[in-house]
């Protein structure tokens, strides 16, 4: 069975093994690194899902001006395609209905070449992409519902 519970600063290692998936070569990548992981968890924004004890899936929640964001989402590569990626994002759309954000957001790195796998999360696109230091990202946004 898949538990999908808050981190504590013990799921460290774990986490930055995953998020080192989301690793793209740009100068200040931050949301793979050591101190920055910790920092996320400090502040309670890290979630983890957890199937027997291992942490297969991560994903990263933050209220910016009353919107929540999926900051990062990742799955174990040898587990993904599996439905743990759903089920994250099922997580935070749950998470976020309790905590009346209205709004979610996310962003996504045209390299990551996911951007159906959020709109099949029912995510719709903006028309104008971002760019972080020369590369551009998909920005996501999910209406919930009352
Ligand atoms: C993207 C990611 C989180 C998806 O998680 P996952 O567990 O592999 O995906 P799921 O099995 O939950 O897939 C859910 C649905 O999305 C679809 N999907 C998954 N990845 C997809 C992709 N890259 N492109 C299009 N559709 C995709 C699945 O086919 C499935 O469709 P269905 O509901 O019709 O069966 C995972 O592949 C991952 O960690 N990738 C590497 C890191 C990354 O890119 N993170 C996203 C950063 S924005």
């Amino acid at each position: 069975m898949i538990n999908i519970r808050l981190a504590n600063q013990e799921d460290g290692g774990a986490i930055k093994k995953i998020a080192d998936l989301l690793y793209l070569d740009i100068p200040e990548f931050n949301w793979n690194k050591d101190d920055f992981i910790k920092g996320q968890i400090k502040k309670g924004e890290y979630y983890v899902a957890e199937e027997n004890g291992k942490i297969i899936g991560i994903t990263s929640l933050r209220d910016r001006n009353s919107r929540l964001y999926i900051e990062t989402l990742a799955v174990a590569k040898d587990i993904q395609s599996s439905g743990i990626g759903k089920k994250l994002v099922e997580f935070t759309k749950q998470f976020a209905k309790e905590n009346n954000f209205k709004i979610m957001r996310t962003t996504s790195f045209y390299e990551y070449g996911v951007k159906d796998f959020w709109i099949k999360q029912g995510f719709k696109l903006f028309d104008e992409p971002g760019q972080y230091s020369g590369h551009e990202f998909y920005r996501l946004e999910l209406k919930l519902n009352d």
